[in-house]
């Protein structure tokens, strides 16, 4: 029977009862996490989110009405307790805060009971994900996720202590936004007072900080959150966090400084992990030329060779015709790895496939010097040496290479390096290693909308260098983007941004927009930098990959109280689920029979 907590005040959580609390009478209130019959005597550890403390009950302190009822609690019952604080009588637990005193229970309630949970509320079960997520709001009483949790909150005040010392005012940007289609799909929301007309969802608030820009709020940040609807990876959700951020009269260098402190900053307080500024910085080429990656996990080496001109005239003919055709050959050295057996090789091969490539030649070169090869028969014994050479390959070693259009070499090299790198326990996981992405193209092309797309957005400034280009090769500019990355994952990113009306209509027509289409899509913005708009920049952060790698998470899904699964729906409340036919019908909206079925 559930009792009142009438007269029963919390005087502290339960890992705040320490030893200064000695002989004190406190009142605590939680979870029972375990409990121990021992005849005359019963222990209960008490649970909340500060960790567990030790109830003791015996009948001459809480009377026998009192420890008939102790002796009825279970796993996840909800009491309120008013004991002494005494030292232990039996062993000391050193894992515990607590773990040198004890609660001599003087009063007991029972606030509620509980079923018996689906799972043991303890870390490290091996409890299917879909059971997890069903009851999460039980998940989320395991001491691993609440630390997470409770971390996420820290991060975000001391981002916001940070930020307003820095002079950034926090302002709030709409939920409810005009679809502005480009980028990833939009979430629709449809509109009951116009019907037929939808909201979108915001995947950013990049145009409103723009606007907030030529409203004179000259920096500004919001912890947004934002939604897009594509295809859910371990560090993708479709809702998801960003720390985002605008600065007028400010170029590029002037947010990567600001954010790299913002960063200091916050692994200082939050993790005591020092960050050594300045954070390295590398441009879009080199990370793609040496990593095969514009997101390069730099905490090991296995870097890409380029040996396309030691080989375009070799004998091999799947080499020659790469490099023929304006592709490229490019090989990783993998140190001692000659003896990797067939099986293992052909599992790599297998393996590049998933990326585009259509094989994955490998050269090792045994102790005694001689070959083994998947073409080694196409060459000759003066080519070979030239290509261990390129490849700084030693007896013991083993060389893979991707044959292919730039494009399918880098993506499945930086996939392989990134899997040999764990294979052969190459990666430090211990580390924390930032790197700054920069000079990103400003275009790139998409096969499946067959024109130039922008790499970052449509609002992103060309470099300098590079305004020449954009009438006539705009695909060979480069734009003054910039990512950050920390080990291998692209935490954040931003540009800055375009502010002259000419160069904003270049851009609109390389990306193949009539003058019609970008004002239909964009005019709020571009009248607005008719009134005089400052140049401005900013970047953002995904505040969940941020909280991932913070603390050393496998997927954003750990850091996030209440996520959804691979196919959007969140288990727990069922979400999407169909609405009533009344609703429809206020929204004027039909179902199409074949979804309905
Ligand atoms: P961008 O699209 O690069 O830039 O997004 C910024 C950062 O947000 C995170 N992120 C995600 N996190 C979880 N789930 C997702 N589905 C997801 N998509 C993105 C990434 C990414 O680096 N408006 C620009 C920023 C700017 O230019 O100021 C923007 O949204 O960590
Ligand atoms: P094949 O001539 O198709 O039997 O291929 C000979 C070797 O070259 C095999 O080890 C293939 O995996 C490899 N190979 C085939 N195509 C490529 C490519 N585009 N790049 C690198 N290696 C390749």
């Amino acid at each position: 029977m559930a009792e009142s907590m009438s007269g029963f005040t919390r005087s502290h959580r339960c890992a705040e009862t320490v030893n200064a609390h000695m002989g004190e009478l406190v009142t605590l209130m939680g979870w029972v996490n375990k409990r121990r019959n021992l005849g005359s005597l019963i222990f209960i550890d008490l649970r909340d989110r500060t960790g567990l403390v030790q109830l003791l009950f015996d009948e001459d302190n809480i009377g026998t009405e009192g420890f008939e009822k102790a002796g009825t609690l279970r796993n996840e019952f909800v009491i309120a307790v008013r004991g002494l604080v005494q030292k232990r009588g039996g062993a000391v637990n050193e894992n515990l805060a607590t773990g040198q005193i004890e609660i001599k229970v003087l009063e007991l309630r029972i606030l509620s009971e509980s079923l018996t949970p689906p799972f043991p509320i303890e870390d490290g079960i091996q409890t299917k994900d879909e059971l997890r997520l069903k009851y999460r709001y039980l998940d989320l009483r395991r001491p691993e996720l609440q630390q997470k949790i409770m971390l996420r909150s820290r991060v975000a005040q001391s981002l916001r202590a940070f930020m307003t010392d820095e002079g950034f005012l926090e302002i709030e940007t709409p939920m409810l936004c005009k679809s502005t289609p480009e980028g990833a799909r939009d979430y629709l929301v449809p509109s009951r007072v116009h019907p037929g007309h939808f909201y979108a969802l915001p995947q950013s608030p990049q145009l409103f900080k723009q606007l907030l820009m030529c409203a004179g709020y000259d920096r500004y940040f919001q912890i947004a959150k934002c939604f897009r609807d594509e295809d859910l990876r371990a560090d993708r959700q479709p809702e998801f966090t960003q720390i985002d951020m605008e600065f007028s009269f400010a170029d590029q260098h002037t947010v990567m400084g600001v954010n790299e402190r913002l960063i200091a900053h916050i692994f200082k307080e939050i993790l005591d992990v020092d960050v050594e500024l300045p954070i390295k910085r590398m441009t879009w080429q080199e990370a793609m030329d040496r990593f095969g990656s514009d997101k390069p996990d730099i905490r090991f080496g296995l870097e890409l060779k380029d040996i396309t001109n030691v080989v375009k005239n070799c004998g091999f003919s799947v080499f020659a015709n790469a490099a023929a055709n304006g592709g490229s050959v490019r090989g990783i050295t993998a140190k001692g790895m000659s003896d990797m057996p067939r099986k293992k090789i052909d599992a790599l091969g297998e393996f590049v496939k998933t990326y585009g490539a259509k094989g994955l030649a490998y050269l090792g070169i045994n102790a005694d010097g001689t070959y083994k090869s998947s073409f080694a028969k196409f060459m000759t014994p003066e080519e070979l040496s030239a290509i261990a050479a390129e490849m700084e390959a030693e007896p013991g070693d083993m060389m893979f290479f991707s044959a292919d259009c730039d494009k399918v070499v880098y993506a499945s090299l930086g996939a392989l390096r990134l899997h040999l790198g764990e294979q052969m326990g190459l990666i430090d996981h211990s580390r924390f290693e930032f790197l700054w992405v920069t000079e990103f193209p400003l275009l790139e092309y998409s096969e499946e909308q067959d024109r130039w797309v922008a790499m970052h957005h449509p609002f992103t400034m060309p470099m300098e260098d590079d305004i020449k280009y954009l009438d006539t090769e705009p695909w060979k500019c480069r734009a003054a983007a910039y990512d950050i990355v920390l080990n291998g994952v692209e935490l954040g990113g931003g540009s800055e941004r375009i502010y002259n009306p000419e160069i904003q209509e270049k851009m609109f027509t390389a990306l193949g927009f009539t003058r019609e289409e970008s004002y239909e899509r964009f005019g709020f913005l571009l009248d607005a930098f008719k009134y005089g708009v400052p140049p401005h920049a900013g970047l953002a952060f995904g505040f969940d990959r941020l909280m991932m790698l913070m603390t050393g998470a496998e997927s954003i899904r750990d850091v996030i109280a209440f996520p959804k699964v691979k196919d959007a729906s969140c288990l727990m409340t069922s979400a999407p689920g169909t609405v009533d036919e009344k609703q429809l019908d206020e929204l004027e909206i039909c179902i199409k029979p074949e979804a309905e079925a």
